[in-house]
């Protein structure tokens, strides 16, 4: 049960538990009722102040001066001392990587990054993404029934990903095993236990990561990591060993787990509002603003972080220098002050592409536009193949522990394979 808005009021903590079932299954509900009694105030469970309106939010994510994006990859929960310790014994060193970096570094090496990134490159991808969908679109088409999570958005963004960063396809479990892993240590609330099984894992994928920019030192290619390499050759002091490696795990991780759950949320989101879907199905051309819309409506980054280098006053309240903030951009793109009727999923609508799922500003995402290409990609595929696809019903949503990552993780779809338009193979 969700408490009332006076009562959210008073204790704005008694609605907002993060970790809990009910909040995993359905933020947004939470996120309304915040907005509404409480837009900004401190948990005292994670010593964060929430911020949940779409103004403030994107100011957190546009004003460098008074936020710094240096806690972005911190673990949410502190650290307990064995699990540091098994990181300090397995020669873990720590360091940024972009995501995290307030100005002027942040600006001079992205600036360096983005030459793996110009959109000629992108769209160089599209082949290979619609070559990778069609082959896992064949595996299924005659079966009847799938978990689209299993057979297709698990794995699509990480062959995608990379292929930006030259990891050989046989690795893609290993990869995605860490990744999962990555995500609880550094946005979930793990018991010591927990921590210190986390922990040993990421010294493995820093390990990995560390193999891997030796063996591609050795060959460098055309993929993002071989340039970061090539600016690490240029300039020692600007990209140093270290920042390579954090880079890798980082970047290996932001380019698939987050397309991976965005597009499982595209897929239940449209299937749910099946107008929406036959829509799209009628007219593919409006399938780049369902993306966006999709985006906005059911985002696969719903919190991020920031911390206050300066006093400050977001709606009213008084925040000191040096404070934690969790931004709900989960919770700005269901705000009503910005988007009509919000909770409504509307293919069609206008400003969809001004939610904040990618953030805002300096630090907006540098794979968005590779995001939406794979997204745009899947779902011409899978609505022109597989139109008669439906939701299996009734069906459980189940989402890992973590205040910012979010995505179910599966869907199961079934459909009459005598119906299919296409048959397997025909690409
Ligand atoms: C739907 C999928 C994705 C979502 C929702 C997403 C979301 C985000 C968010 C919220 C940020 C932080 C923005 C900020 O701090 O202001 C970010 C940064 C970043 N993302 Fe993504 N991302 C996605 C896909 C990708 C992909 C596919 C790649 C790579 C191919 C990627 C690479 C990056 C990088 C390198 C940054 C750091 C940029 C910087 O700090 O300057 N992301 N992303």
């Amino acid at each position: 049960m969700h408490n009332s808005p006076e009562l959210v009021e008073k204790n704005p903590a008694l609605s907002f538990k993060p970790f809990s079932e009910e909040y995993l299954a359905d933020p947004y509900r939470v996120f309304s009722l915040i907005r509404e009694a409480k837009p900004v105030f401190y948990d005292e469970e994670i010593g964060y102040w929430v911020v949940s309106r779409y103004a403030d939010v994107r100011e957190c994510f546009r004003d460098q001066e008074r936020f710094s994006a240096a806690i972005t990859l911190d673990q949410l929960k502190p650290l307990a001392p064995e699990a540091l310790q098994v990181l300090v014994d397995s020669g873990v060193v720590p360091g940024s990587a972009l995501v995290n970096e307030d100005p002027p570094t942040h600006a001079q090496r992205r600036k360096r990054l983005m030459v793996a990134f110009t959109p000629q490159r992108i769209r160089a991808t599209e082949p290979r993404i619609r070559e990778f969908v069609r082959g896992y679109i064949d595996r299924i088409v005659a079966r009847g029934s799938a978990d689209l999570v299993r057979d297709l958005v698990w794995d699509v963004p990480a062959l995608v990903a990379f292929h930006f960063t030259g990891i050989p396809e046989d690795e893609v479990e290993l990869c995605k095993g860490f990744a999962t892993s990555y995500a609880l240590f550094n946005w979930g609330y793990p018991s010591q236990e927990e921590q210190l099984r986390l922990s040993r894992k990421l010294a493995d994928y820093w390990r990995y990561a560390t193999m891997h920019i030796e063996r591609l030192s050795r060959n460098l290619g055309d993929d993002f990591i071989s340039e970061m390499i090539r600016g690490h050759l240029e300039d020692g002091e600007l990209f140093d060993r270290n920042y390579l490696v954090w880079m890798m795990m980082n970047f290996t991780f932001a380019g698939h787990e987050t397309t991976t759950a965005a597009s499982a949320n595209m897929f239940r989101a449209l299937l749910e509002n099946r107008a929406q879907w036959e829509a799209l199905v009628a007219d593919p051309s409006l399938i780049p603003n369902a993306v966006e819309e999709c985006l906005r409506y059911s985002s696969s980054v719903v919190a991020w972080r920031r911390t206050t280098k300066v006093p400050v006053e977001i709606d009213g309240e008084a925040i000191p220098a040096g404070a934690n903030l969790l931004i709900l951009n989960g919770s700005a793109n269901h705000d009503a002050n910005e988007f009509a009727q919000p909770e409504t999923l509307d293919i069609r609508r206008s400003n969809a592409n001004r939610n904040l799922s990618f953030g805002f500003g300096a630090h907006l995402c540098m794979g968005a536009p590779v995001a939406r290409l794979e997204m745009r990609i899947m779902l011409e595929e899978l609505t022109a193949r597989l139109p008669h696809l439906q939701l299996v019903q009734p069906q459980d949503f189940r989402f890992s522990a973590n205040t910012s990552f979010r995505g179910p993780s599966s869907v199961l779809v079934e459909w009459d394979a005598s119906r299919n338009p296409e048959p397997a193979q025909a690409a």
